[in-house]
């Protein structure tokens, strides 16, 4: 980490002497660590005490000069590896979700292209109104990494959302995101992602709980490694990820035409898609008119596309997922086989907070060999990296 800088932005909350903690540890582990503070900021921290952890000039008003940088805001937005904003208040998160640039701090983000981490700390009722809610979802779109709030006790003395993420979890997040490397360079990956829809008639489908965050998730993390990613999406209300092919899709028989056009050119195939098992065997041209009498509909299998890409040449590394109530490893192993797979991610998606619709996931990496590696609970994201990190791994045996 000795070659890393990083940017850390205080900003005006109570949990700014927190940041006094992860400018220390940053620093421990030989970052270099550049400072600013807002204006807030410095009512409740000085810079003299960031200054003497971190040894380095700390930055708090745009118009003096205060260190060896020229145009500081310009000067620090490209020297910086990272930028992370912690705490970050409602106020930092709603400049930054509307490109306000009024100090070092707003300007330095702007400016920048590297990676941004924001850990928001504040009252509840102004972290759960819908306007503060906006701004943190426009800014996950932008690609920022949020870290926390958490549950627990507030400065105003209550309980609730909005607490500060303990510094380690900010400091272990960093230098994740700092040792990534871009190895997935000029490699194509192919994704599924979302729940199919089967239509019954124009009106009604037959679907699942897949929300699409873990294939999603995938996608930006692969296109974030370097790789040309292809999405191809079933019905979902997430965000397009930027930079990625994302081609849409419906049914389990138009999610399988789009795999084999496209897995020619793939390096990894990896179907996070909750494929539908069945399909209505005639789909209505018009509505069905609700009666009295019951209705039977009678559903065909659709294609297993991930065992259908099993013989394809030039055969790519091939990942699946396994959703499971019982007996997770063992079902998630027998799938692994019967398809024929170089890893499957297993899932139990009766844990609380994993799975279908969260935002995160505990899941159990097994491959070939029989090798089980479990992880625990994990965001979405850093679930996503870790499967690719074996990815890279098998790519390179
Ligand atoms: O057999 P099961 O549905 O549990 O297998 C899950 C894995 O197989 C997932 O990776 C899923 O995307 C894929 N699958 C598929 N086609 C289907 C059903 C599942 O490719 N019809």
């Amino acid at each position: 980490m000795s070659n890393k800088t990083v940017v850390l932005g205080v900003t005006g909350s109570i949990a700014a002497y927190k940041a006094v903690d992860v400018a220390s540890q940053l620093t421990q582990r030989g970052i270099n660590v550049e400072v600013i503070l807002t204006e807030a900021a410095t009512h409740f921290v000085t810079p003299l005490t960031f200054r003497s952890i971190t040894a380095r000039p700390v930055i708090t008003d745009m118009f003096r000069l205060a260190s060896v940088f020229s145009v500081e805001h310009v000067a620090l937005a490209e020297a910086a590896d990272l930028i992370v904003i912690a705490p970050a208040t409602a106020n930092i998160i709603a400049k930054l979700a509307g490109g306000i640039a009024d100090d070092s701090l707003t300007c330095t983000v702007l400016a920048t292209a590297a990676p941004i981490v924001i850990a928001p700390a504040m009252h509840t009722g102004m972290y759960e109104n819908s306007v503060t809610q906006r701004n943190l979802a426009e800014l996950r779109r932008r690609d920022f990494t949020i870290i926390g709030p958490i549950h627990g006790r507030l400065a105003s003395g209550g309980i609730g959302l909005g607490r500060f993420a303990p510094p380690s979890e900010i400091v272990t997040t960093i230098c994740h995101l700092l040792s990534r490397r871009k190895d997935l360079i000029g490699k194509q990956i192919l994704i599924t992602a979302a729940g199919t829809h089967e239509a019954i008639d124009p009106v009604r489908y037959i679907g699942n709980r897949s929300s699409g965050k873990m294939g999603y998730a995938l996608a930006a993390a692969a296109r974030d490694r370097g790789a040309h990613v292809q999405l191809i999406s079933a019905p979902t209300s997430l965000p397009k990820p930027l930079g990625v092919e994302v081609i849409d899709v419906q049914t389990a028989a138009e999610m399988s035409s789009a795999v084999s056009e496209k897995i020619s050119r793939a390096d990894i195939l990896i179907m996070a898609a909750a494929v539908a098992d069945y399909c209505p065997v005639k789909i209505r041209k018009r509505k069905v008119k609700k009666a009295d009498q019951r209705w039977d509909l009678t559903l065909k299998r659709t294609p297993d596309i991930l065992a259908e890409t099993a013989g394809c040449s030039p055969r790519p590394l091939r990942i699946g997922f396994a959703a499971e109530t019982e007996n997770l490893l063992r079902n998630a192993e027998a799938k692994l086989n019967q398809k024929d797979l170089d890893l499957i991610i297993a899932n139990d998606i009766t844990i609380p907070g994993s799975g279908f619709g969260a935002d995160k996931n505990q899941v159990a990496i097994i491959d070939r060999s029989g090798d089980i590696e479990e992880l625990p609970l994990l965001d979405k994201t850093e679930v996503a990296q870790r499967v690719l990190d074996r990815a890279v791994k098998l790519l390179a045996e």
